[in-house]
């Protein structure tokens, strides 16, 4: 699909009212093992924040962050994705930007990614550490 620039507008959502699971399919394109269009609706509704980028033209939901938190300290950013169409036009960042709006009270906003994303990420303010995580891959 070829997208002309001029004629992208996007809107951001900070709720998920009337969004159904087929309205999520198309990302998650790199996973292995993707979580179902039922769990990406659940995922995003028991999230404490979400942030929905939708285009106008069409109603289309091109990208999605959540993030969760202790409300006191910390929060973590589990997941930012775009649709692999609307790429490079600045969307992912919105969604960063908007949400570490959101969470600028908090002590810690966490994030994990892969290495080469880092670059990515440190335009936004967060720096390098070193991380450990744990998966269940049976799980998803
Ligand atoms: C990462 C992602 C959300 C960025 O969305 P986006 O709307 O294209 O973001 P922006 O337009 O704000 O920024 C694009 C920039 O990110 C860079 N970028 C995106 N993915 C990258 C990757 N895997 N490695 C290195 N750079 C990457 C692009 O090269 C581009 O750089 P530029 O600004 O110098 O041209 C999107 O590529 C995506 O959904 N990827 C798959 C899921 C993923 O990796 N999510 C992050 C989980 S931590």
């Amino acid at each position: 699909m070829c997208l002309n620039d001029e004629n992208i507008v996007i809107l951001y959502r900070y709720e998920i009212e009337g969004l159904k699971p087929e309205d999520l399919l198309g990302f998650f394109e790199k996973w292995p093992n993707p979580p179902n269009p039922d769990k990406r609706l659940a995922l995003l509704k028991n999230s404490e924040h979400v942030l929905i980028a939708f285009d106008d033209n069409n109603g289309k939901v091109v990208g999605f962050i959540n993030a969760i938190t202790d409300k006191t300290l910390s929060a973590y950013i589990p997941l930012l994705e775009v649709l692999p169409e609307y790429r490079k036009r600045g969307i992912g960042g919105e969604l960063v930007k908007r949400m570490i709006g959101i969470l600028n009270d908090l002590y810690m906003i966490d994030i994990c990614c892969d290495d080469e994303l880092a670059v990515y990420y440190e335009k936004f303010g967060f720096r390098k550490v070193a991380g450990m995580v744990y998966r269940n891959y049976d799980k998803v």
